[in-house]
């Protein structure tokens, strides 16, 4: 009964739009209206400037990692701690707040197994910031984000976590296809310029 509760709050506080309560409130622009039309971080920096894409992306971070520290304290099994991880992103991209639409997930998901594999996910993220820093193009950083950690629980063994990691991967390139087009056709935007 506390598992099944544990799941279903991790799917409402997957749910919550942070990026679109931050944007209209802070800065009075509605992010699935501009821009990538996409409620992330990358977006409400875009629209809204850096500070508030940073305050996105650490409140989509947390709600990730808050419902897997509660999972762990209440049942360390990993099936559990993967289904309240795996409720907390399918929050996130078909969020109940936003008639079952949603974001793309990355930072949800880095919530997610930041108590789950910190090195991995360390390693994967530091390959993003890199490919970010190079090229400017999130979706390609976080792209490589999410094929790197899989390969991260690979390397250091950590097979428990391995069915999240490749659900997620899907999830996120699945959420990502029309940002993987842009990029094959050179019409990708940056963080910083709606159009480049
Ligand atoms: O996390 C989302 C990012 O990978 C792409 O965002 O707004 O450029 O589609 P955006």
């Amino acid at each position: 009964m506390l598992e099944a509760l544990c799941i279903v709050l991790a799917y409402v506080l997957g749910s919550v739009p942070w990026g679109l309560v931050i944007a209209k409130t802070c800065c009075g622009v509605d992010p699935r209206r501009d821009g990538s039309h996409n409620t992330g971080a990358t977006n409400v920096a875009r629209l809204c400037g850096f500070g508030w894409g940073v305050a996105t992306l650490a409140c989509d971070v947390l709600k990730g990692a808050l419902p897997v520290w509660l999972a762990l304290d209440v049942n360390p099994a990993p099936l559990f701690v993967s289904a309240v991880a795996l409720a907390c992103v399918l929050g996130h991209i078909f969020s109940c707040f936003m008639k079952f639409r949603g974001g793309k997930a990355v930072a949800t998901s880095i919530g997610v197994f930041l108590p789950l594999a910190f090195w991995p996910l360390l390693g994967a993220s530091l390959l993003c910031v890199l490919v970010i820093w190079r090229g400017g193009y999130v979706s390609l950083g976080s792209l490589v984000l999410v094929t790197a950690l899989p390969l991260g629980l690979c390397l250091t063994g950590q097979w428990d976590w391995l069915p999240l990691a490749l659900c997620i991967w899907a999830l996120v390139l699945w959420k990502h296809r029309e940002n993987i087009a842009r990029l094959r056709a050179g019409t990708e935007k940056t963080w910083r310029k709606g159009k480049e």
